[in-house]
């Protein structure tokens, strides 16, 4: 199993110290793993001026699963776009071919009181977004901004081919077979033209699934149906902006942003592992980051990349158990339960482990 990890900025170190002190007691019980670092983000920027380097294209190429904990910070927000650690994200997920990003926003019971709805709300929540990760306006040319006759224009495109539709719709469907047997892809056809076809695709492959129930929502609606009643969703399927925006806030449901992971495959399940939030530079260097959702991107990665579905459920028990147990760090904290840093949580996981 060789594995690149990016620990990244601002939290990114913290975070993934606790993650691989998870691989750590795999390895120690015989797993075969072997590890690689590699710069990715601001980090790589200051050491070598690009946010990802050839050194971390080639690590991250040769390796069967990447592992990033997050990268930017404001630092690097002045710097010109080529340079800033989001295009090393975005440039690792293209050079990889990850088009396919997992969300999972799953409610552990123990948290109905964190989110920040009604715990009868969210109870039992288990939804899978599955967002369209190397399309879209992130890609989209032409972009920029230019001037013309005296005034500043900017400018993204969205777009979407039928092909790139067509895959992430397949891993969607693919996905709801293994559970409630429901997708609902979300777009604004009332507006826009690329969605549209990004509907009709979906109508097309549905012909395929008869098992599968499709639904279509608007995102506007379904970004408030995501708060009103989350739990009529099952599997959630969408462009990559709708989804970076929407997975944001399905992550409140859960509790925090601190608790979502995520998967990003490739068309082999060859992936990179990411927790959905970012770099957290108001609480970078302090101990305090929630360490959850990067450990439970390393039990996706298992179960993913390398097939071991008893690993995986073996991380999630135990994350599980430490929050029976009481521990929580700060964005999860609620009266009554017992407050721990980051590097604490990772030692009630391994210990739970
Ligand atoms: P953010 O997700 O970093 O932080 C949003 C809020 O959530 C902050 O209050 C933060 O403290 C909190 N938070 C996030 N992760 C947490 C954790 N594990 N434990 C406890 N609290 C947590 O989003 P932002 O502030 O909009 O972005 C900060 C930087 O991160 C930006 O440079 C952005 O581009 C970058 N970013 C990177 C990624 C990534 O690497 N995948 C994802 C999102 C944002
Ligand atoms: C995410 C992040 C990235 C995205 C940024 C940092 C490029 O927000 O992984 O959700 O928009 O995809
Ligand atoms: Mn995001």
């Amino acid at each position: 199993m060789k594995i690149c990890y990016l620990p990244g900025d601002g939290i990114g170190p913290e975070i993934m110290a606790q993650a691989l002190r998870v691989l750590d007691v795999f390895r120690k019980e015989g797993m075969k793993i072997e590890l690689e670092q590699a710069l990715l983000g601001g980090v790589a920027v200051d050491a070598t001026g690009s946010p990802y380097p050839e050194a971390s294209q080639k690590l991250a190429r040769a390796a069967d699963a990447v592992l990033l904990a997050a990268v930017g910070g404001p630092k690097w927000d002045t710097l010109p776009r080529p340079q800033r650690p989001e295009r090393g994200l975005l440039g690792i997920r293209k050079d990889l071919g990850l088009f396919a990003n997992l969300r999972p926003a799953v409610l552990y019971p123990e948290l109905a009181n964190a989110s920040s709805l009604k715990p009868e709300i969210v109870s039992g929540l288990d939804i899978m977004i599955v967002r369209e990760l190397t399309g879209d306006i992130y890609f989209g040319e032409p972009r920029g901004i230019s001037v013309e006759d005296g005034k500043r224009i900017g400018r993204n495109t969205m777009i979407y081919s039928e092909d790139e539709i067509r895959r992430i719709g397949h891993v969607a469907f693919k996905a709801a077979q293994k559970r409630g047997k429901k997708v609902c892809s979300v777009d604004k056809i009332n507006v826009l033209e690329t969605t549209q076809l990004w509907r009709d695709v979906m109508i097309e492959l549905s012909a395929e699934y008869p098992d599968i129930e499709l639904s279509h929502m608007l995102v506007d609606n379904a970004a408030m149906q995501l708060v009103r009643n989350p739990k009529q969703f099952d599997v959630m399927v969408t462009g990559n902006m709708f989804g970076d925006i929407l997975s944001d806030e399905a992550s409140m449901l859960t509790g925090s942003i601190g608790m979502l992971p995520s998967a990003s495959l490739d068309a082999n399940n060859k992936g990179m592992y990411e927790p959905c939030h970012g770099s957290a530079p108001d609480i970078a260097g302090k101990n305090l980051a929630n360490p959850l959702a990067t450990i439970l991107s390393v039990a996706m990665m298992m179960r993913y990349t390398f097939g071991n579905e008893a690993a995986a459920a073996r991380i999630e028990a135990a994350a599980k158990k430490v929050l029976a147990a009481g521990y929580r760090t700060g964005d999860i904290y609620e009266p009554g339960t017992k407050k721990v840093s980051c590097s604490e949580m990772g030692d009630q996981v391994v210990a739970a482990l």
